[in-house]
């Protein structure tokens, strides 16, 4: 399976304690998502038309094991598979022992972006 990867090291900036998604000082889940959400954004625009865009609209994954503070992060993202309108992102995170920390399925749709932001404008 061909991937897309980024590797972050998780700051104090990255805590759930931070995020106030939990009271404990190790990677806050919305962080995580944010990363793998990225690596999806990033993978679907080599792939779209030009002058199109893409926008988030299903995460669906599971966080398994903790990590502190100081440790790296490796994301994973596949390249998309299109069921027409919606591209499919399995994603998943590996600490620095390569064990899987999350696992899941992200969803983002091709939209073109006057249009839909259009209807925010229209009377
Ligand atoms: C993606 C999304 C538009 C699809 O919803 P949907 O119910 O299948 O869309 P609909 O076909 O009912 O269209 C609803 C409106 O969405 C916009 N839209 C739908 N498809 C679009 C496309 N391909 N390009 C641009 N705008 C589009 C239009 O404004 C449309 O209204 P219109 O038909 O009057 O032009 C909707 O789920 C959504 O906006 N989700 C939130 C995404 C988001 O904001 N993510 C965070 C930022 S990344």
């Amino acid at each position: 399976m061909a991937l897309e990867i980024s590797t972050h090291t998780v700051t104090d900036q990255d805590t759930a304690a931070e995020l106030g998604s939990g009271d404990l000082p190790v990677l806050a889940t919305p962080r995580l998502i944010n990363w793998l959400e990225r690596l999806t954004q990033a993978t679907a625009k080599v792939t779209i038309p030009e002058g199109q865009t893409t926008v988030g609209t299903l995460v669906k994954v599971e966080h398994l094991k903790a990590t502190p503070v100081g440790h790296k992060v490796r994301c994973e993202c596949s390249r998309a598979v299109s069921d027409g309108r919606r591209l499919i992102f399995h994603v998943a995170a590996f600490d620095e022992e390569d064990q899987a920390i999350a696992a899941g399925e992200i969803h983002r749709r091709v939209v073109d972006p006057d249009r839909f932001m259009a209807r925010f404008t229209a009377q």
